[in-house]
């Protein structure tokens, strides 16, 4: 079992969810890192995936980490490239890589990632859930559009996808952080059931108990939406695309993943919006 653990990305959805659960099992330390790291927890520091003198304090002592890779970025693996060198070089071993079901090993971005950790850690598992429950609730442009217009734009169309909570992706990644033998290269992460938008909307509609609706645009129009929101232009088309992809029914499909790995079922959405409702 390692000894130290760094959590990147660990003041977010999955992250603080994974520091969490590492912790509720004991036997390490866990070290969360982010920009802005909970000044009330004596082990979290500072880490910036733009400053690379961040990375040594970060790595130092660490035998396994939780990789969230900077967003937004066209090429994150300039950035995160020498960060996996150095990590490789301080005797991390173990690396649990967040990516996306939409993203194959290889393709730009983030796939690159993938075949970067694969070729330098000797136990590498790279997590690709599907979309996050969360992006319905809290500071996620799709939920400021629910509260604010009660609708939910997409370029989907009727294609449905594998809607996931982000503690189901963190109590998988804490397994894959501390099983005693790597638990798989890749794992294909959703949750229980494959629902369109307008399904989304409908179990929206319900828990919140006033109609939300969900508005088909086309994927220019939704790149379009992208840009005025102040996304690059480059970013917006990837975005939009990605809404194609659901849109040809690429992603409509569930695995049993997260049971097989943790021993417990994914939470539904049904179920997500009550506790998230019930927390108000
Ligand atoms: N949302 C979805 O539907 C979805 C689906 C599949 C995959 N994903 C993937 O999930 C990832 C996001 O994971 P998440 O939702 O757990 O995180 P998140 O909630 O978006 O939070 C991002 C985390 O990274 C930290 N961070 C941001 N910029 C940083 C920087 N420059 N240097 C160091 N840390 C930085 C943030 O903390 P500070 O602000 O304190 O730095 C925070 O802890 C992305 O890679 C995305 O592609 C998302």
């Amino acid at each position: 079992m390692p000894d130290l653990i760094l959590v990147t990305g660990a003041t977010g959805n999955t992250g603080t969810a994974v520091v969490a659960g590492l912790r509720s099992r004991g036997s390490h330390v866990v070290r969360p890192a982010s920009r802005r790291p909970d000044p009330a927890d004596p082990d979290a520091l500072v880490f910036d995936w733009a400053d690379a003198t961040t990375f040594a304090a970060a790595l130092r002592g660490a035998t396994a980490m939780y990789l969230v890779a900077p967003a937004g970025e066209a090429d994150p693996v300039s950035t995160v490239g020498p960060f996996l060198e150095l990590a490789a070089d301080q005797g991390v071993r173990r690396v649990v890589l967040l990516s996306s079901s939409a993203i194959e090993r290889g393709e730009p971005g983030l796939g690159e990632i993938h075949d970067v950790i694969a070729g330098k850690f000797s136990e590498a598992t790279v997590l690709r859930p599907s979309w996050f429950m969360q992006n319905f609730v809290g500071d996620h442009p799709v939920a400021h559009s629910i509260r604010e217009s009660r609708e939910i734009v997409t370029a989907t169309g009727v294609g449905r996808l594998g809607f996931i909570d982000a503690d189901d992706i963190a109590a998988t990644a804490v397994e894959a952080l501390l099983a005693p033998e790597p638990v798989g290269e890749e794992l294909l992460l959703t949750g229980p059931e494959s629902l369109s938008y307008a399904d989304a909307a409908a179990i929206l509609s319900e828990v919140l108990g006033h109609h939300i609706r969900h508005v088909d645009v086309s994927p220019a129009e939704r790149a379009s939406q992208f840009t005025a929101a102040g996304l690059s232009e480059e970013f917006a088309g990837v975005l939009a695309a990605l809404d194609e992809r659901i849109s040809a029914g690429e992603q409509d499909f569930v695995t049993t993943t997260v049971r097989d790995v943790t021993g417990r079922p994914p939470t539904s959405l049904r179920d997500f919006l009550h506790q998230v409702h019930l927390r108000r």
